[in-house]
């Protein structure tokens, strides 16, 4: 009888073993945790793979390029069967496609493109709209404006995109006379001091004048209105960011940020997480809706929209998407 128990618990065992064993791996290979929006990332991404039956499997790279390469090894070494990429580099990212196909691993780039190399998709929302709904929007509000443009690394692909919306929408008023960029600069790391400092640098000449700041995400916005406040002049400039953060929602309650841009994440998500299971699964087609060229090839890509968060509309918006909710914003 014993031994008939101890044959049906190994038999049980085998069984878990084999269907953990026949569960997709996919790996999701994260540049950082420090900014909010990508804990959100994680968890939807995480959350659907399980839904869907798969093995999540996240690294982090904390912004170290090498160590994202590292990280990629180790997860082809555990028999990952899809890679899913936030890359820290846009071009040293390369070589994490160039191994994972070695072992015939597809990759998908995540909201930030893999530049010159030979990506399988691309899932992102449409960064050049971002820049250009910024730029409207306070070029509308300060239509004879003096701008300061704080954009991402120039590691980050969409800190090149963000700013080429920016200019789309601002060239003509600049060449009418009508808009004058006093700052443009780029910032390492997304790091919310070092927008401080240009900013208070700026604002620390003799007679600066400044109407409006559009910043590449709320993390520079907020470093950016940080220098405002030390002048006196939060609420006299206008300012755009990015990622819909609480604390930005905050600012735009209290008046001192303009907009923000709201990503959908949980869609975003979602659509990696699809395409990583059914290429796991071998179970196409892969749907998508525009190549994109990244110096390489064409890229089969998904692009979503993003929408502006102003101070009208964050019930509508944030809110009511279950994004922030409102205790957070009002506590
Ligand atoms: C960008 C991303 C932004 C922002 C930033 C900082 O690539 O598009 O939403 O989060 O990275 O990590």
């Amino acid at each position: 009888m014993k031994s008939f128990g101890y044959l049906l618990s190994t038999l049980l065992l085998a069984v878990i073993l084999v269907s953990c064993n026949n569960k997709p791996k996919i790996g999701f290979l994260m540049d950082t945790l420090n900014i909010e929006r990508w804990e959100k990332d994680k968890e939807l991404f995480e959350k659907r793979v399980e839904e869907l039956g798969g093995i999540p499997l996240v690294r982090i790279a904390d912004g170290n390029s090498p160590k994202q390469l590292e990280q990629t090894m180790e997860l082809i070494y555990d028999h990952v069967d899809v890679l899913v990429v936030i890359p820290v580099d846009l071009h040293a990212s390369r070589d994490i496609v160039r191994e994972a196909h070695k072992k015939d691993i597809p990759v998908i780039s995540y909201d930030r493109m893999i530049r010159d190399s030979d990506v399988d998709y691309y899932v992102s929302t449409d960064n050049i709209n971002i820049g250009e709904l910024q730029a409207e929007y306070l070029s509308t509000m300060a239509p004879n404006g003096k701008f300061a443009l704080l954009g991402g690394p120039t590691k980050d692909n969409n800190a090149a995109l963000l700013h080429l919306g920016w200019m789309n929408v601002l060239q003509p008023l600049i060449e009418k006379g009508d808009i004058e960029i006093v700052v443009d600069e780029s910032v390492e790391n997304w790091n919310s001091e070092e927008a401080y400092e240009i900013i208070d640098n700026y604002l620390s000449n003799d007679n600066p004048e400044l109407d409006a700041i559009i910043a590449g995400n709320d993390e520079l916005a907020g470093g950016a209105i940080r220098a405002l406040q030390e002048h006196n002049l939060q609420r006299e400039v206008l300012v755009a960011g990015q990622d819909a953060e609480v604390e930005a929602i905050r600012n735009i309650v209290a008046g001192y940020q303009t907009i923000t841009i709201f990503k959908p994440i949980d869609a975003m998500a979602y659509t990696a997480v699809n395409m990583a299971m059914k290429l796991a699964e071998e179970e196409g087609p892969i749907n998508t809706n525009i190549t994109v060229n990244n110096g390489h090839k064409l890229v089969p890509s998904v692009l979503l929209s993003a929408q502006v968060v102003n101070r009208q509309n964050i019930k509508m918006t944030v809110v009511s998407e279950g994004y922030v909710k409102e205790e957070e914003i009002y506590q």
